[in-house]
């Protein structure tokens, strides 16, 4: 049976540069022990981009879905399984997560955990946010990677305010989140916590207004 320390210790390349060379963009051994330690066996899981990452969900028995536009990585991840005499459950889906993701989600009853490190461009994360965390089932996993991008970072913060989300933790730049309940909407954007300063500020503004006409005897 493969361990993880395997993976660690050959650390290979499941990416590739432009000119077609080997590369390799994993996530830290701690993110994919972070992982690991947060997943429960025959889990559905799913994440954009592949590569390292998603032997955390392998190892453990998971019933994995990635999506990245290189069918190489795909083929790949799943030469070094049989390399390594390691059966999977595995589903590598070769498109963009912006294409792919409004249709494939349709498909999926439920996730248990998502891991969001595909394209890293705006507004793409917040893409494979938005579809992925329909189907995220309460007391799942939103971990989110590179939070530190200026490209990334806003979704950060949208969830470090949201009330239906708690940060579990923080390993290096990657964020896991628990989602606690489904999003309440209240008359659209006004129960989101990212915009609960401005909701404020454009209610005392409405009524200094409406004060101000009052005197003025404006309607
Ligand atoms: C930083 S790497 C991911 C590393 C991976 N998590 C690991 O541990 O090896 C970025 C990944 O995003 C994928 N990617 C690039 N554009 C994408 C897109 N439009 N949709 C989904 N994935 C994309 C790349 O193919 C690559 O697998």
């Amino acid at each position: 049976m493969m361990e993880i320390n395997t993976l660690i210790k050959d650390n290979p390349s499941f990416h590739v540069w432009g000119d077609g060379s080997p590369a390799n963009f994993g996530v830290s051994n701690a993110v994919v022990q972070a992982i690991q330690s947060k997943l429960k066996p025959q889990s559905i899981t799913l994440e954009t981009g592949s590569g390292k990452s998603t032997f955390a969900f392998l190892l453990k028995g998971c019933q994995h879905i990635s999506i990245a536009p290189d069918p190489g990585e795909g083929d790949r991840i799943k030469q070094y399984c049989i390399k390594n005499g390691l059966s999977i459950n595995y589903t590598f889906i070769a498109e963009s997560s912006a294409k792919v993701l409004p249709s494939l989600i349709t498909t999926i009853p439920s996730l248990d955990f998502v891991f969001i490190d595909g394209a890293h461009r705006y507004p793409f994360a917040e893409i494979d946010y938005h579809f992925t965390e329909q189907k995220l089932k309460v007391g799942g996993y939103m971990v989110i990677d590179d939070v530190h991008m200026p490209s990334v970072k806003q979704l950060y913060r949208f969830l470090k305010k949201e009330k239906n989300w708690i940060l579990d933790e923080l390993v290096g730049n990657t964020a896991f989140f628990i989602k606690t309940g489904e999003e309440i909407l209240v008359n659209d954007w006004q129960n989101q916590g990212i915009n609960e300063y401005f909701l404020h500020y454009s209610n005392w503004r409405f009524k200094m207004i409406s004060f101000i006409k009052a005197i003025l005897g404006k309607k």
